[in-house]
């Protein structure tokens, strides 16, 4: 079982003028952008096969969807030691951060790895200042998000088939 227990950041100054963290270690498994050709193949081949071939939508995955490399959006990759588990992208707005396309590889789901992906994801959100977290997700997802400390907004607000958790910082 892997425990977030030791946390190192890597920041580096973002383009902006505000500090960005491109890097952040939890014991062996690292959420990491995706800097080279290999970095995003990997981010494309678990997006397009877990959120889209294994939901019947293969063919409508575009990798090149300008979304990915907006300035506030944030891809990332779990890394643990030197293989790619799982994926996500944290759009930022204002003091909100938006949990996109979270994926764990089909063969490497419920070992832990969607939770430690989170709270990675989370410690990137808190230090870019954020207050709150917000997830539009599918309705067999929600237990997932209520089993890492997300909550179900009141009343539901729905985006198609989606429910929006949330989770505040701080
Ligand atoms: C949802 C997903 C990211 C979870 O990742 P994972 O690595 O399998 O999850 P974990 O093993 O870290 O599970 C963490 C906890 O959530 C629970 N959990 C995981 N998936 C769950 C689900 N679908 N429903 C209810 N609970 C779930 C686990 O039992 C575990 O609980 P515990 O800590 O009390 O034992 C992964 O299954 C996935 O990629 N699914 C397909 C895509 C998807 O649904 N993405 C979500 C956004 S729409």
């Amino acid at each position: 079982m892997l425990r977030a227990t030791a946390v190192l950041y890597d920041s580096l100054a973002a383009s902006e003028g505000v500090g960005q963290t491109t890097r952040v270690d939890v014991m062996n498994a690292e959420l990491r952008a995706p800097n080279t050709p290999a970095d995003w193949a990997a981010y494309h081949a678990i997006r397009r096969r877990v959120l889209f071939e294994l939901r019947g939508r293969g063919s409508t995955y575009d990798a090149e969807h300008p979304d990915e490399h907006r300035p506030h959006h944030h891809p990332f990759l779990l890394w643990v030691g030197a293989e790619a588990v799982g994926v996500i992208r944290i759009d930022l707005n204002r003091d909100v951060a938006v949990f996109r396309r979270v994926a764990v590889r089909e063969d490497m789901q419920r070992r832990g790895y969607g939770r430690q992906l989170l709270e990675l994801a989370i410690q990137f959100a808190e230090q870019q200042r954020c207050t709150r977290i917000e997830s539009h997700v599918d309705a067999d997802a929600v237990g997932f998000y209520l089993r890492c400390g997300f909550a179900r907004t009141e009343g539901t607000t729905r985006q198609g088939a989606a429910v929006l958790m949330v989770r505040s910082l701080r």
